[in-house]
């Protein structure tokens, strides 16, 4: 069980599932794995994540996509954008993470997740679990996504309207020791079939 540093809760037990992991992998043919999508936003995550879903799915594999604006609608929607709120932020969906891997899906999380050590937490957990993290880095330079501006975040940013707006007053820490890099030049379709590749290579998924 993952030590919890801020635990305030005493007198809990440990309940042990019935279930074996391997016997879970082997009903559902897949390895439970969080892949992990990070870059700034409008980099492409989301829509890298949710084509990468819709291909899974159709090939019978089970996959759910956490999305970072759609988390904020639910779950986390008493955290902002400060760096203390989006630590937490990401150490929820981080643990959330681990649960939906551990429960044998193939999760696709995707969060801006500027800062490593958040990062490098939500790896631990999984690593502490025994479970598969793939970190993946859609490398799109903030020039390309300020110029997509999907949500004009971007436009307003720029003119003061949004505090702490990562790449413009907030800082992203790129990833050293991401197991897959998004180049810019790819589509969405051939980014998929590059995690398909990954997948099947590390038999997370059968062929
Ligand atoms: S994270 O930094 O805590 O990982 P998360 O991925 O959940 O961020 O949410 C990012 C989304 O929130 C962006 O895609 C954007 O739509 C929206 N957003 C609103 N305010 C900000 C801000 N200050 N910085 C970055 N994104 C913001």
């Amino acid at each position: 069980m993952t030590e919890n540093f801020k635990h305030k809760s005493t007198n809990i037990v440990w309940h042990e599932s019935r279930v074996s992991r391997k016997f879970r992998q082997e009903i559902f043919a897949q390895q439970g794995t969080t892949l992990w999508f990070t870059g700034l936003s409008g980099s492409g995550k989301s829509t890298l994540a949710f084509t990468l879903e819709h291909k899974l799915i159709e090939a019978k594999f089970k996959s759910y996509v956490l999305d970072g604006d759609n988390i904020r609608h639910g779950l986390n929607n008493n955290l902002g954008f400060t760096d203390a709120d989006r630590e937490e932020n990401i150490r929820r969906v981080g643990e959330v993470s681990k649960l939906f891997a551990d429960a044998g899906l193939i999760v696709l999380s995707s969060f801006i997740s500027p800062f490593k050590k958040d990062r490098q937490l939500v790896r631990k957990i999984h690593a502490d679990a025994g479970l598969n993290f793939v970190e993946i880095y859609i490398d799109t330079p903030l020039a390309i996504c300020e110029e997509r501006d999907p949500k004009q975040l971007y436009a307003k940013a720029r003119r003061g309207e949004i505090p702490n707006f990562t790449g413009i007053s907030s800082p992203y820490e790129e990833p050293d020791d991401a197991e897959i890099i998004i180049p810019v030049s790819n589509t969405p379709e051939q980014s998929s079939q590059q995690i398909l590749e990954y997948l099947k290579l590390h038999q997370i998924i059968k062929h």
